[in-house]
């Protein structure tokens, strides 16, 4: 143990040595993380195989496809832009029924999915100009791809047709300030049925191109949940009080682009947010625990839970129904005024 601190004192005092001098340019940067750190090596090597991965598979992800609902949802900004033009999405228009073809010849692939692809790709070739060469090869291809299938309306529509709610701000001001992290519940289950309830809402968040890149997991069996809850280390003394452990789990693999590596935890954040919501709505609390990134953390998780490097922990969230006479933090918030910037010309 001793020899371990010793270690560790003489790695962080070399670091706090040539931080200086590494920070001054990208590339000495780089150095200090190839030559005095190893924070980045698991992630690096996890974006690599995410990037392998998605070129192997073409963007197909079991009953999903990342690089079809891109380019569904390229097509539909396409379709609402004003004023729509007659030929557009050339550049990714084979890329796009290659894969389309690919999403309605798997037997297991969403039915959803596929909906949204044929009512798109309809009335996209409704309203562009079928002379156009790449379109006209492209039309012939999805005709022979739909035979036999009915068209509906998941298509681009006008805001006036969207779904109405009658929720107040001070109703919603109410829901954000009811949802507090909660540590302590009773041992009562948490129902799979009360989880995709909430899910539900959750997948309503918004995502970049749409592509909802993560998946909740849901641990509630002995001896996992115990092995996983203790495994961050902001659970500790409330670890063996969680009934139910959702880990967010991002994809990298969604991605062909290093630069969209960020994105899983955007997206998977949002929607963990609204899961957090909705999960309130219906008398369940929860607690988000904070997923680091060491990458020794990295390789127990992806064992424990059988995911492939290219899937990321972005977060666990305890979840279970509240201990009443449980205690929760006050969390004192700041005011808008403090965080607002309003930017001058
Ligand atoms: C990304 C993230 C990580 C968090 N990690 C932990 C954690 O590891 N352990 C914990 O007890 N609470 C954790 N929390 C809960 C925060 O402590 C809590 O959100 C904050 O104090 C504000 O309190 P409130 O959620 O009741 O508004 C986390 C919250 C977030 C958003």
């Amino acid at each position: 143990m001793k020899i371990k601190l010793l270690i560790k004192k003489i790695i962080e005092t070399l670091q706090s040595l040539v931080l200086p001098l590494c920070s001054v340019m990208p590339i000495t940067s780089s150095l200090f993380f190839t030559f005095f750190s190893r924070d980045f090596y698991y992630e690096h090597q996890a974006i690599l195989k995410a990037r392998l991965k998605y070129s192997k598979s073409n963007g197909q992800h079991g009953r999903s496809s990342a690089l079809l609902r891109r380019n569904i949802h390229r097509i539909e900004k396409g379709l609402v832009m004003r004023p729509r033009r007659n030929v557009f999405a050339l550049d990714y228009l084979s890329e796009t029924l290659s894969a389309f073809n690919s999403a309605m010849n798997h037997s297991n692939f969403s039915r959803s999915e596929q909906q949204w692809a044929i009512d798109v790709l309809s009335e996209y070739f409704s309203v562009v100009d079928l002379t156009q060469a790449t379109i006209k090869k492209n039309y012939h291809l999805f005709k022979s791809i739909i035979v036999n299938t009915q068209i509906t309306d998941k298509k681009p529509y006008q805001y006036k047709d969207k779904v109405c709610h009658n929720v107040h701000y001070d109703q919603l001001f109410a829901l954000t300030q009811a949802r507090r992290s909660t540590r302590w519940f009773t041992n009562q289950a948490v129902e799979l049925e009360q989880i995709k309830l909430a899910v539900k809402v959750a997948l309503q968040a918004p995502s970049a191109c749409n592509r909802q890149p993560y998946q909740f997991y849901m641990i509630d069996e002995q001896p996992l949940l115990g092995q996983l809850a203790s495994l961050p280390g902001g659970t500790a003394g409330f670890a063996d009080n969680i009934p139910s452990l959702i880990a967010v789990v991002g994809d990298l693999s969604y991605y062909p682009y290093t630069r969209d590596r960020h994105v899983i935890y955007i997206d998977a954040s949002l929607a963990s947010m609204q899961f957090m919501l909705a999960l309130e709505t219906i008398g369940l609390s929860s607690c988000p625990i904070n997923w680091p990134e060491l990458y020794t953390l990295d390789k127990k998780v992806s064992k424990l839970l059988g995911l492939p490097q290219y899937k990321r922990v972005v977060m666990f969230i305890a979840v279970g129904y509240p201990d009443l006479t449980g205690q929760i933090a006050f969390s004192d918030k700041k005011v808008p005024d403090d965080m607002v910037v309003k930017v001058k010309a």
